[in-house]
């Protein structure tokens, strides 16, 4: 590691002033990555030991979605000195995911879309608007990154859109040129009920609802693939302007199941069985995809949620009672799970107006979250003349990054 970047305490290398083109937007190396890791593990880390964070850090490069270059990761820095001497100015990663558009008239095209996370500032460069000057630069690279690459089984890449998540609230990055989002969210208590070290078989077998185990997840994602493609098209048409989303897809689920195996395993020393749950026969099913999120550990399990990643209503011109009954059932086992697996809350991220309807009846505590600071979605949409905005479909907790 570059002595430049080893101590806080060192008088900072000369930095380019913010407002000179100096400072330029690259890819660390793998020392400097490994560096900002180490100064992140106290913010997002704290969950694990330093070096296992780290470690997850380098794993989650591995994964799906992450592999194949589908992860690159972003330093402002000065250009003027040589890499792993040069300072660290701000960071950030993004990671390339599927996603659709539709237009007015409803017509559907694939494309990509860049999801922005762990945007970070090192302490001692705070303040000097190097986030926000990474940010300006980021948001109009991000609409050619990649855009030509093609991958397996896909059309060509054009670049729809990017998102982010800010924790920061609302102002930050819509400064930067991102536009805010609904932010809201379904929270339900955990609820024992569950009875650990019997097989989730057993466990549920009173329910009406089924867990849902990883082998299940790749027939769910591309029912629900198939059923968002025709919810967008309609969507388009109804609001008579562009709707977009990021696809629901196995890689896109699997990188937030995988990261939770890696937090589960060195918690508990095991991993989860139950990852989702269903309700219902083919063609009439409801289900949840979720994770466990793990902030502080155990030892701070304030945050430490159950997220249900994406919810599925499989016919939406279903009974509502119905519907509402299915939901209820596939929620109490998420319930259930959040309480075996030391969770603090259940969350749905911005539910359609038909759950927000059928929840009433679904005979599960509950209420409903407007958030004004932490995970504010916010999208950097790259069309052209669309002055009416753009509606984001399926905005739920599974495009976060
Ligand atoms: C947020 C962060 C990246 C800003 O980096 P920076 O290089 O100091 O940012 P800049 O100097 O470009 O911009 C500073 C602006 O960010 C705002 N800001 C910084 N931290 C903030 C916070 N926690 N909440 C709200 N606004 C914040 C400042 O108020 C300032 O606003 P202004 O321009 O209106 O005065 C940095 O503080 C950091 O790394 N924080 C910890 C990690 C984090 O929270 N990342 C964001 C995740 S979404």
């Amino acid at each position: 590691m570059g002595e430049s970047m080893s101590s806080g305490s060192q008088t900072p290398p000369s930095l380019p002033d913010k407002s000179t083109p100096s400072p330029i937007l690259t890819q660390p190396t793998d020392t400097e990555r490994r560096h900002t890791w180490s100064l992140t593990h106290p913010l997002w880390g704290p969950a694990l030991r330093q070096e296992d964070y780290v470690n997850r850090e380098a794993y989650l490069t591995t994964v799906p979605l992450a592999k194949d270059g589908g992860l690159s990761q972003w330093i402002l820095t000065d250009p003027s000195l040589p890499p792993n001497e040069r300072p660290i100015l701000s960071a950030c990663e993004t990671l390339r995911k599927r996603a659709i558009r539709a237009r007015p008239d409803g017509f559907v095209e694939d494309g990509i879309a860049h999801g922005i996370g762990a945007v970070f500032t090192d302490p001692q460069y705070r303040g000097r608007g190097y986030a926000n000057r990474m940010m300006r630069d980021l948001g109009p690279r991000l609409r050619s990154w990649q855009g030509e690459s093609k991958r397996r089984n896909s059309n060509p890449d054009e670049v729809f859109f990017s998102v982010l998540y800010s924790d920061i609230g609302k102002s930050f990055y819509a400064k930067a040129g991102w536009a805010t989002y609904e932010s809201s969210h379904f929270s339900f208590p955990p609820v024992a009920g569950g009875v650990s070290g019997i097989s989730p078989s057993d466990e549920y077998a009173a329910s009406k609802a089924r867990p849902i185990g990883y082998h299940e997840l790749a027939e769910l994602c591309a029912v629900d693939e198939g059923l968002l493609r025709e919810r967008i098209a309609r969507r388009a048409k109804e609001e008579e302007r562009v709707a977009v989303a990021l696809l629901p897809d196995l890689d896109q689920l699997l990188w937030h199941l995988m990261r939770e195996d890696y937090m589960t395993k060195h918690i508990f020393g095991r991993t989860p069985t139950v990852r989702g749950a269903v309700y219902g026969e083919v063609g009439k099913r409801i289900w949840a995809v979720w994770t466990r999120a793990y902030y502080g550990g155990l030892e701070k399990p304030e945050g430490n949620t159950l997220h249900l990643l994406r919810v599925v209503v499989e016919d939406e011109g279903m009974d509502e009672k119905k519907i509402g009954e299915g939901f209820g059932e596939v929620v109490r086992i998420a319930q259930s799970e959040a309480e075996e697996w030391r969770l603090q809350e259940v969350h749905m991220w911005n539910p359609t107006g038909l759950l927000r309807r059928v929840v009433e009846g679904c005979g599960v505590e509950w209420t409903f979250v407007e958030r004004e600071r932490e995970s504010i979605a916010s999208l950097m949409w790259y069309g052209e003349g669309e002055e009416k905005g753009v509606e984001w479909v399926a905005n739920e907790k599974f495009g976060w990054c």
